[in-house]
């Protein structure tokens, strides 16, 4: 079967068989291998894409149901060749807190944690619990959640990032 899709903005026409995840169609179709293959069953979030600006665990959706919708992937969040210093601002963020570990389920919990800020810019911990139910097998939830913080902060004051509080430990424990 032929679908038009819309992905980060360009749009292609793919041929692929009935229910196929879009997962499968943007790794191996598109190249756009940013976005991981984790569990399958829509519960890890490793395949988190946004379908026009909701994160979506993209393993699970059929691709007869994109549709008309918009997909972003992890490799659209920020312009192409961002400079340093003009990323957006969750990836940013994550740089600043040194968040990745092993790095496999980050770009899950990046696209995540940025259409969670697109609806809520000021995210408490426990809407940040709530929402953000992707998985992380190295245990990096309490960076993730002040890299929030810090990317949803309005103002960063020089020398003090919000969320990073002077003198805080960043993975200093062994689920920081
Ligand atoms: S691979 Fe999609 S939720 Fe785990
Ligand atoms: S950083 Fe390794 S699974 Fe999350």
């Amino acid at each position: 079967m032929g679908y038009d899709v819309t992905v980060n903005g360009i749009a292609h026409h793919i041929t692929a068989d009935e229910g196929t995840p879009l997962l499968w169609v943007l790794r191996e179709q598109l190249n756009l291998t940013g976005t991981k293959f984790g569990c399958g069953i829509a519960a890890c979030g490793a395949c988190t894409v946004h379908i026009d600006g909701v994160a979506t665990r993209s393993c699970s959706l059929p691709i007869e149901s994109v549709g008309a919708q918009h997909v972003t992937t992890i490799e659209a969040l920020s312009p192409p060749g961002a400079p340093p210093g003009t990323e957006h601002p969750v990836q940013a963020a994550w740089i600043t807190a040194q968040v990745p570990q092993c790095g496999y389920c980050q770009s899950g919990m990046i696209m995540a944690a940025a259409a969670l800020l697109a609806k809520n810019p000021q995210p408490t911990d426990a809407d940040i619990d709530a929402e953000i139910t992707n998985i992380c097998r190295c245990g990096t939830y309490a960076r993730i959640r002040r890299a929030i913080h810090a990317a949803a902060a309005p103002k960063l004051t020089p020398g003090h990032t919000p969320g990073l509080t002077p003198g805080s430990t960043i993975g200093g424990t062994a689920h920081g």
